[in-house]
């Protein structure tokens, strides 16, 4: 079994990516399929995975960030987006398809679904966005770790200009927004100050709380 531990210290932010180093396709594929199996909320899946791989439109993109490096040096640049909201319709029509999926009878899921809507309606509209947000950084996270085991590097990028990328990339005709950016391939450490340096957490005993 992978040593987690080992590939989890291995892996950092990578600041500079080798522009010569490309991820197979294979490999990609797998990082998608993790993104894919990523667990949310409910199951609602409130996220689209967008792959930019049209390099003009990544050098486009260099404005909007602040590594710039990263946009074009790297060897995938993926957009890591939620829908715009979560309303009933949507819930509904993911449980449809979950229940179509399972081969389970329409009225098994009458109890659920009333649930599911008590507890959407329950919510205020920034709510539902800070929410489903979060799902967003559970597949980002999931992300990271399946690259940490792949020995395929990464950086989780919130440091850009969400609304000028989004308008480039043209998401609002699939009704996304990006929330994080994470360019991902292989690091060039001669030219990354960060690549050797000590990796710090807190100790265990203070991030660590048993009762
Ligand atoms: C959600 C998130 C957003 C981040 N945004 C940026 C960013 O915009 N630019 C950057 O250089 N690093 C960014 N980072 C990297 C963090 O600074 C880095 O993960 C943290 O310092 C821990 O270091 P390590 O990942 O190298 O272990 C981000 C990390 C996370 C998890």
């Amino acid at each position: 079994m992978t040593d987690i531990i080992k590939q989890l210290n291995w892996r950092y932010a990578t600041k500079a990516f080798d522009p010569n180093k490309k991820i197979s396709e294979k490999d990609f594929d797998t990082l998608l399929e993790a993104l894919r199996l990523s667990p949310s909320s409910m199951g609602l899946q409130p996220w689209r995975f967008v792959v930019v791989r049209d390099p003009a439109l990544r050098e486009q993109l260099k404005p909007c960030i602040n590594n710039k490096g990263h946009v074009t040096d790297s060897s995938h640049l993926i957009a890591l987006c939620t829908i715009k909201d979560l309303d009933e319709a949507y819930l509904l029509s993911c449980l449809d398809y979950l229940m179509k999926e399972r081969g389970q009878k329409p009225e098994n899921m009458v109890a659920i679904k009333e649930r599911y809507i008590g507890l959407l309606n329950q919510k205020t509209e920034a709510e539902r966005k800070a929410w489903i947000t979060a799902q967003v950084y559970i597949a980002l996270g999931v992300l990271l770790t399946t690259c940490a085991v792949m020995e395929i590097d990464a950086c989780p990028v919130e440091g850009y200009d969400p609304k000028m990328a989004d308008e480039i990339l043209g998401l609002d005709k699939y009704g996304i927004e990006s929330k994080v950016l994470c360019p991902v391939g292989y690091r060039l450490p001669e030219n990354d100050f960060l690549a050797n340096l000590k990796k710090v957490r807190y100790p265990k005993g203070q991030v660590i709380i048993e009762l």
